[in-house]
């Protein structure tokens, strides 16, 4: 369904606190007149793209820019954008637009009330010591405040980071919403299964919806129905996070589910139902400014998702790439003291593919064992420990059989491999666009490099799957 585009409103008005935050930036950065080190606005519309105008405009705070333009300021200097940083007199449903009074300095930020339901974290994580996603962050802030998705899926491989982005986006965009909840799919313990759907309807329909309204219908398709009439008549933001937990085929449980005697067995069926329905109308006429928003995180693009996503469209997927240099060079600086030369830092996070949680096990590894010396690490040559293969391995036995052939072809090569020579190495029976479709679908989740004509394994996945494959 096409939705229209959203128009640009020009309501927001930095903060004190945000105006400052973009002064102290703005005066750490080298690119300025080298006498006066001072920089004039045409410098700053030449380093940021905005216009001189709109950069008066921005620094007067006295009329409102569009989000779109504080995001782009902001990460110009790689700042996030927090709520406390802007006022934003659309928040909190209002439908009439209040007079823009320019804020005094040191304006208290009225804006930033809770969600007025209420916030549920669940099993959320502490994000607080959070590295780096400046750009992935512009991009989702903007995607939800600015084109209202309805839906955005976080994709990409096991510990690459979609739990704690999808968790800081909530963080900075909570106050836009009138409830949150935040609930992750993947089950607890021993627990082969995720919650009963029913009570897992019951418990989002409880946090998300006003007190006022407490009764939940018994039938599991009347409460379908009020979870669906919720998300359109109060601006909800619900994350739901692990989602390839409920995905037929995809976990490494599924065949201790099917062969045990389960309580609940259509409740797959019935979790994948939940995701086609996250494609739902909504509903303005009700005045709220704000609609509801479903963040998925996901290591298997569900195909409901993939079948409704698109530019225009307002469900949306974003493939989550490995950390920085910089930023996992942070992240070892919260662990301890590290010592190599500059080459084998890019060396170490490159053969990693900057997965936060692999370097994080790599970067434990080194401080217990090599006392710091990732110099000492590297020499080792012993890249793949058991640590490392139980998060691979959870992560392999999530793809299907056809997925896998790809991986053992590709781990044979060591120069990226055409898209024909690949097909050439593939059963004949399997029809060319369902490779294709693997292809695709590997590359969402950063398991495979690949441009248009070439596809290759990142250096860790090719020895794992060398490994793996005996090859
Ligand atoms: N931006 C970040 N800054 C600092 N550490 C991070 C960041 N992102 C991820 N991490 C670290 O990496 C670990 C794994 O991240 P996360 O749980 O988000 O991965 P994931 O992609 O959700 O993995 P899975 O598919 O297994 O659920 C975290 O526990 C945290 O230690
Ligand atoms: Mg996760």
């Amino acid at each position: 369904m096409l939705q229209p585009q959203p128009r640009c409103r020009k309501t927001d008005i930095l903060t004190q606190q945000g105006f400052e935050k973009l002064q102290t930036a703005i005066s750490q950065t080298d690119n300025w007149n080298p006498y006066t080190k001072s920089c004039s606005l045409e410098a700053l519309s030449e380093y940021t793209g905005l216009s001189t105008h709109t950069l008066s405009k921005v620094h007067a705070r006295k009329a409102g820019v569009d989000l779109r333009t504080l995001l782009r300021y902001f990460s110009a200097f790689d700042l996030t954008l927090e709520p406390s940083d802007y006022l934003s007199p659309i928040r909190h449903g209002e439908t009439t637009e209040p007079s823009l009074a320019a804020p005094s300095d040191g304006a208290q930020v009225t804006e930033s009330l809770p969600p007025k339901n209420g916030v549920s974290w669940g099993l959320a994580p502490d994000v607080s010591v959070f590295h780096g996603r400046t750009a992935e962050l512009a991009t989702l802030q903007q995607w939800v405040l600015e084109h209202r998705c309805r839906s955005i899926a976080l994709l990409g491989m096991g510990g690459i980071g979609k739990t704690w982005l999808a968790t800081k986006l909530a963080e900075q965009v909570q106050h836009e919403f009138q409830s949150v909840v935040w609930r992750s799919l993947r089950p607890i313990g021993r627990s082969h299964s995720p919650m009963p759907f029913s009570d897992f309807l019951d418990d989002l329909i409880r946090h998300l919806a006003p007190p006022s309204n407490p009764t939940i219908p018994e039938p599991i398709g009347a409460k379908m129905l009020q979870l669906m009439d919720t998300l359109r008549q109060i601006p909800c933001l619900l994350v739901l996070d692990s989602v390839e937990s409920i995905l037929p085929g995809h976990t490494p449980q599924t065949a201790s589910r099917n062969g045990s005697t389960e309580q609940h067995p259509a409740d797959d069926e019935m979790y994948c139902e939940l995701l086609r329905h996250f494609d739902y109308a909504q509903c303005t006429a009700t005045g709220t400014a704000r609609q509801s928003c479903v963040v998925l995180t996901s290591r298997v693009e569900p195909k409901p998702i993939q079948y409704m996503s698109g530019e225009n469209l307002g469900i949306r997927s974003l493939s989550i790439p490995g950390l920085q240099l910089a930023e996992i060079q942070q992240m070892f600086r919260t662990r301890g003291s590290f010592q190599c030369k500059a080459a084998e830092w890019t060396r170490l996070v490159d053969y990693y593919g900057g997965n936060p949680l692999i370097l994080s096990i790599v970067a434990a590894t080194i401080q217990r064992l090599f006392d710091g010396s990732i110099t000492e690490f590297l020499r080792q040559n012993t890249m793949i420990f058991d640590e490392i293969r139980e998060v691979l391995d959870s992560q392999f036995e999530c793809l299907s059989a056809l997925e896998k052939d790809v991986m053992r072809v590709l781990a044979t090569q060591d120069t990226p491999l055409s898209f024909s020579d690949l097909r050439s190495r593939i059963s004949l029976s399997i029809p060319t666009i369902v490779l294709l479709e693997a292809l695709k679908s590997l590359k969402a989740r950063s398991l495979i490099e690949r441009t248009a004509a070439h596809s290759c394994l990142q250096p860790l996945l090719r020895d794992y799957a060398k490994e793996r494959f005996a090859l």
